[in-house]
């Protein structure tokens, strides 16, 4: 009996949910329109976004919460056409999607919609400090700044790990992942270098050994 409630322990109990979001379909009418339908979600980790994409041309472009109407080079759903012949709900609609990795907040416009300040934008998981009424009242304020591409220092990009050297990180200039996976790069090269270091003395230990025989 221990050993099955034990085991218990590790399956696979998590339910993931899909949270489906119309793109071009109006939160407030249910109709054809503007946005996503709804334009904030909060899925757990393991949970999918389904984006359906309703007619005419619409995209969902992953972007930031301080410039939530340009692209930050992270998840593009990539242009969906629908025809306009196909009713707001209709079966078999195109959809694309999105695996959820983490909580943190992520942030999407409808980059072919085009109407981003207009309030086509969509919060996922947003916070007490980055709230989706702040995303949004960013998104509308965002035709007023002539969003110059040098203003793009975000949160993730500052941490590159300098001393690596010919690293990948700068071909990438990700900017999604920046801090994620910036911690285990800077830790690496030095476990690197001490395996490096110690196998001189392992190999001589070895070689001792094998003479001692
Ligand atoms: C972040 O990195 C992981 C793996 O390194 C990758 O699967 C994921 O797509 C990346 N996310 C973004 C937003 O670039
Ligand atoms: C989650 O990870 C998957 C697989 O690596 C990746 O395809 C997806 O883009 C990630 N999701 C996000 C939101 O970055």
């Amino acid at each position: 009996m221990k050993c099955i409630s034990a085991a218990a322990l590790f399956l696979p109990f998590v339910l993931a949910t899909d949270f489906t979001v119309g793109v071009g379909k109006d939160e407030n009418t249910g109709k054809k329109g503007l946005g996503f339908d709804p334009s904030s979600i909060n899925p757990a980790v393991g949970d999918t976004i389904v984006f359906e994409f309703r007619s005419g041309s619409h995209s969902a472009v992953q972007s930031t919460f301080d410039s939530p109407c340009t692209g930050n080079g992270g998840f593009n759903s990539g242009v969906m056409t629908v025809d306009d012949s196909l009713g707001v709900d209709a079966p078999d609609l195109p959809t694309v999607r999105l695996l959820v990795n983490d909580t943190q907040p992520l942030w999407f416009f409808d980059e072919a919609g085009g109407l981003c300040t207009k309030g086509a934008v969509l919060s996922v998981n947003p916070s007490t400090t980055q709230t989706d009424a702040a995303f949004k009242a960013n998104a509308a304020a965002a035709s007023a700044s002539p969003s110059s591409a040098s203003a793009s220092p975000s949160a993730s990009g500052p941490a590159s790990p300098s001393g690596s050297g010919s690293g990948s990180a700068s071909a990438g200039s990700a900017s999604g992942n920046g801090t994620g996976s910036a911690a285990p790069a800077a830790t690496s090269p030095s476990g690197a270098a001490r395996l490096a270091a110690s196998a001189p003395a392992l190999a001589l230990a070895m070689l001792a050994a094998w003479a001692a025989l």
